[in-house]
């Protein structure tokens, strides 16, 4: 601290050469942690020391504005908004390669004949050594150093000229100002100069992240993390290029030194990637030397099948020739090199036509728009339907019928809509609109504030909700319907055997038998399980509905504080917030239900079918002898079972805990009670045996 305040206090020649020295510590360091953090991605100290010494460096070079050099890691963002794109020549051209259109193991395998025809290898000839990488799917570009210096960043353009863009690659951390050549035996001086070339991308997530902001602040999203990077890199302003999250992966040379000239004289494409880590250039840690065609079609398939998984999009891979001196006698054919191959895999992303827009109901009564496509080959497969959503997604990318546009399918995820092409509609074409009704059922379609799905409030009467219902309808916790699985569900309702949950109790043992893997023993078993269940609560009956929001839990409050269903069903929203834990939310889609007819005349079957309940007394929660108190039950108690205590103290008022706190009223423990009765008594919670359970359930306890 002392040494800094005499440094701002006196900029006196002799303060200026400690400046110095000091300046050339600190970026050599902060060079060294932006280089083990974006492109080793191991970072050795926390962001904060990193910030303090950054922090240092900039009051520094306040103080000497002399020292300030274009390398300094401070000047990555350079203020000036440049009035165009400068053209830039390229002095070695920046070709493009052949694309292998063959599927699959042909593709490495025909590359692999015309190699070695060309070199007129004899049959019994060794494998050719290849190296082989991922295609990155983002923008080529070319970074020219002079003295280990970042002087020049260019785009391919038609591969002889491009753009300069410097002041916007600048701002890519993963890409070095400054080369660190020698500090490692093995590596080689950094040559004179020395052009690299390689790709410019955006990382999946970080492209997730951009349009995630580019949303909230209303600002339109790209379609692709490629579109963003090329977007970023072109911008005239370097600022906003700077917030858009950049990364490099190098691949390649241009222009270098001759190995005369104090350049490298490198022997292989292998050699040439090591050394450019060893520069401080990221290259990815796919790229993999492989031997004949056998290697490279392995390759294939295993980054294939990593495809989907990898931080950032590729649309294939690419084989190289590994032996520079194999290379220059390949030479190129017009603007191809002979020597390199890309072998692409299916395109995930395809421009087609919408031809309609349909509305899909979901098993959770969820309406989705989906956009009906001219047939495209997409992800492998003949497209002809693509997911829009929701209507918020929908309107966001703007698509009506009649668009072309971008469908994306990768690995087994559904197709969807990414976004249209923009493209001037020749008519006027009406903007989509949710229907009001299902498409289905007819019932009415309801969106919650706050939520983005349109909902069927059809329910237990929407066929397209039906399986899920019947499903949730007969689980244990609900209607308990022993053997109502999943396969004989499927079997119900594909056979329209049953068509709503009341057709369940209206089975009889002729239809049942008729199915498949169905003996007459099973068949009057599920008879049986049906009979029983008819038997039920109040509360499971309601959770066994299937209401939205409305769990085990809700279901319990509701019953108890309406103690019978026509009041419940007969309740406005306000009466229905009465009830304990029950919110606006909550309360309206209770509400929505019972105001659908269709659910109504589902109830009102269900008791003609015989499915009954005591009803009770309504019990306001507040009234209850254990409102307010919170039980935590332990152990193995000597006559009760756990769950028989849970919904004695539950239908006393008490809620029922799974850990002990400070709020615990009581502990009910048993026998081999372990760790939470230990933490009762730490904690001074009383703590009751089943006696005192029934002592405090009868308003006996303290
Ligand atoms: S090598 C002479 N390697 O693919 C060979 N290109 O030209 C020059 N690309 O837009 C290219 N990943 O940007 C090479 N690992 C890789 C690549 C790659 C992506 C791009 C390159 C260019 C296109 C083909």
């Amino acid at each position: 601290m002392a040494e800094q305040s005499e440094l701002f206090s006196a900029p006196a020649p002799k303060g200026q050469a400690r400046a110095a020295t000091k300046i050339e510590a600190l970026r050599a360091q902060l060079n060294r942690w932006a280089h083990e953090y974006y492109v080793q991605d191991a970072p050795s100290v926390p962001d904060a020391e990193y910030d303090r010494a950054f922090q240092q460096l900039q009051a520094l070079e306040g103080a000497y504005p002399g020292l300030v050099t274009p390398d300094s890691p401070t000047q990555r963002v350079i203020g000036a908004v440049l009035p165009g794109l400068a053209v830039v020549r390229h002095h070695v051209p920046m070709l493009s390669i052949r694309t292998e259109t063959d599927t699959e193991a042909s593709g490495a395998q025909t590359f692999d004949a015309r190699v070695r025809r060309e070199l007129k290898l004899a049959a019994d000839a060794p494998p050719v050594e290849y190296v082989a990488e991922p295609k990155f799917d983002g923008l080529a570009m070319s970074l020219r150093y002079e003295a280990g210096r970042l002087v020049q960043a260019a785009t391919r353009g038609d591969g002889e000229v491009g753009e300069d863009v410097t002041h916007n690659i600048r701002t890519i951390r993963q890409i070095p100002l400054l080369l660190h050549g020698g500090g490692d035996d093995a590596s080689l001086p950094v040559p004179p100069v020395l052009e690299v070339r390689g790709e410019v991308y955006m990382r999946r997530a970080d492209f997730e992240r951009l349009n995630e902001r580019q949303r909230e602040r209303g600002d339109k999203t790209f379609v692709n993390p490629r579109n963003a990077a090329a977007g970023a890199v072109r911008q005239l302003d370097s600022g906003i290029a700077a917030q858009r999250p950049l990364s490099f992966f190098a691949y390649g040379l241009g222009e270098v030194t001759p190995p005369g000239e104090d350049g490298p004289d490198f022997t292989s494409h292998h050699q040439v990637l090591q050394q450019l880590k060893k520069w401080g250039f990221p290259v990815s840690s796919l790229v993999s030397q492989a031997l004949g065609a056998t290697e490279l079609v392995a390759y294939h398939q295993r980054i294939g099948a990593l495809r989907d998984e990898l931080p950032f999009d590729i649309d294939g891979v690419v084989y190289k020739v590994d032996s520079l001196q194999l290379q220059r006698e390949l030479g190129f054919v017009t603007r191809e090199p002979r020597w390199a191959v890309a072998h692409k895999y299916p395109a995930q992303e395809m421009v087609t036509r919408v031809e309609g827009i349909d509305i899909q109901v979901g098993r959770t009564g969820k309406l989705t728009p989906v956009a009906r496509l001219a047939p495209v080959f997409v992800g492998g497969v003949t497209v002809t339907n693509a997911t829009l959503h929701n209507l918020f997604e929908l309107r966001r990318k703007g698509v009506r019928v009649g668009d072309e546009v971008i469908v994306r399918r990768a690995g087994d995820v559904i197709p969807e809509v990414v976004g249209r092409l923009p493209a001037p509609r020749g008519s006027y074409v009406a903007n989509f609109r949710m229907p009001r009704e299902c498409p289905i059922c007819a019932s009415r379609v309801l969106r919650e504030p706050g939520e983005a799905d349109h909902r069927c409030s059809g329910g237990l009467f929407c066929p397209a909700q039906r399986k899920q219902a019947l499903l949730h309808f007969a689980q244990r916790r609900a209607m308990d319907i022993e053997g109502l699985g999943e396969k004989l569900v499927d079997q119900l309702i594909e056979g329209h055997i049953v068509r709503s949950l009341p057709d369940l109790y209206r089975l009889g043992l002729a239809t049942l038998a008729q199915l498949d893997r169905m003996a007459d023993k099973s068949a009057q078993n599920l008879l049986a399980a049906l009979e029983k269940s008819q038997r039920t609560t109040l509360a499971r009956f309601l959770f066994a509905l299937g209401i939205r929001h409305v769990g085990e839990a809700t279901a319990k409050e509701l019953a108890r504080h309406f103690g019978q269903l026509d009041a419940l069903m007969d309740a406005d929203v306000d009466a229905l917030m009465q009830v304990p834990d029950v919110g606006p939310i909550v309360a309206q889609a209770v509400h929505d239900f019972f105001a659908e007819p269709h659910n109504r005349e589902v109830v009102e079957q269900l008791r003609a079918c015989g499915v009954r309940w005591p009803e009770g007394e309504p019990q306001p929660a507040a009234l209850l002898p254990l409102a307010g108190k919170t039980v935590v039950l332990t152990g193995q108690l000597p006559t009760l079972g756990r769950e028989q205590a849970k919904e004695m103290l539950e239908a006393a008022g008490a809620r029922v805990a799974g850990s002990v706190s400070g709020k615990t009223s009581y502990v009910v423990a048993g026998a081999e009670a372990g760790s939470k009765l230990e933490r009762a008594r730490a904690l001074g919670v009383p703590v009751l045996d089943e006696d005192g359970l029934h002592a405090l359930l009868q308003g006996g306890a303290a």
